[in-house]
């Protein structure tokens, strides 16, 4: 498979898109990223990469730090997580509080808000440093030891980070917190504001490509534990819009409100995208249709 050729397919496809939607306003330091930005990338599962557009140009990786936090409680954890955070679709926004009551303080899934809360406080008990085990891993898996956060998107999301506060003391008040929760706060609103770009992300989620094995050739997931991730960024990856993109696009996928997404075509392939301009379900406009156009033109998907 000639996959530049294909990315230069993709991105011509998506010119008349990119700019289309805007940026997350709800975190000002989002709000100034130029909206009319396209990067895409692709790995496969031995480490080459193609690229197309701003695909070298760093951006702030937000909710797709998920997926690895979610990755390194799997592989360090008790195996009792799922008593704390389901794998249902929520079919609400990703920072909806309206179900966590109804559902006594379990969130629907990891990659909604209060699930990824519940992630990274598990991640904090077992390593005493989540972002700092995050990161590590990022820089491994990237073999890129400058990723770093940014301190102005953190402290952009901590001063604007009502929702995530109310959804974390609620779930204290059920107790489905470990640690104090200014301190998971804390290290979730770091976590979201790593650096990274389109290369980064798709040499760094190699491993759920690999069933699991890291870029060093150990294991970090069983088979069985990567086919578990995998599905639940196709069931729940994408937000209240999860049906619509599986249905576009036939991949598990994970986005952020930066406008980027990744996702996954276990046994071949990474793909990364970044367009900002985000839908009213909080996913790239373009970054959809690039991954929807790829699929299409590669005829490679899970389905
Ligand atoms: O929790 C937040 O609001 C953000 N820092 C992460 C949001 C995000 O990317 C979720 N989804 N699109």
């Amino acid at each position: 498979m000639d996959y530049q050729a294909v990315l230069e397919q993709v991105a011509a496809d998506v010119a008349p898109l990119v700019g289309s939607g805007r940026p997350a306003e709800y975190i000002p330091a989002l709000a100034a990223v130029d909206p009319y930005r396209f990067g895409m990338a692709v790995a496969d599962v031995d480490g080459e990469v193609h690229g197309v557009g701003d695909w070298q140009e760093p951006f702030s990786v937000q909710s797709i730090t998920k997926v690895f936090t979610l990755a390194l409680v799997l592989a360090l954890g008790t195996g009792d997580l799922w008593k704390y955070v389901g794998r249902e679709p929520s079919g609400n926004p990703f920072n909806s509080l309206v179900q966590l009551e109804y559902e006594n303080g379990i969130p629907r899934n990891p990659f909604i808000n209060a699930g990824a809360l519940v992630v990274t406080d598990r991640l904090q008990a077992l390593t005493g440093d989540a972002r700092g085990t995050l990161l590590e891993f990022l820089r491994a898996e990237s073999g890129n030891d400058g990723l770093e956060f940014d301190p102005v998107v953190a402290e952009s999301e901590s001063a604007h980070g009502d929702r995530n506060f109310a959804l974390a003391y609620f779930m204290a008040s059920c107790g489905n917190m470990r640690g104090p929760v200014s301190r998971v706060l804390e290290h979730y609103f770091w976590q979201c504001s790593v650096a990274m770009n389109c290369r980064d992300l798709v040499l760094a989620a190699r491993f759920l490509a690999r069933h699991g094995v890291r870029a060093d050739g150990s294991r970090l997931l069983t088979r069985s534990e990567a086919k578990q991730v995998n599905a639940v960024m196709l069931t729940c990856g994408t937000y209240d819009a999860a049906g619509d993109f599986a249905y576009r696009v036939g991949l598990p996928g994970k986005s952020g409100v930066g406008g980027e997404i990744i996702a996954v075509m276990p046994g071949q392939y990474t793909l990364c995208v970044w367009s900002p301009g985000l839908d009213a379900r909080g996913n790239s406009v373009a970054g959809v249709a690039a991954l929807d156009r790829f699929t299409t033109l590669t005829g490679l998907s899970v389905f």
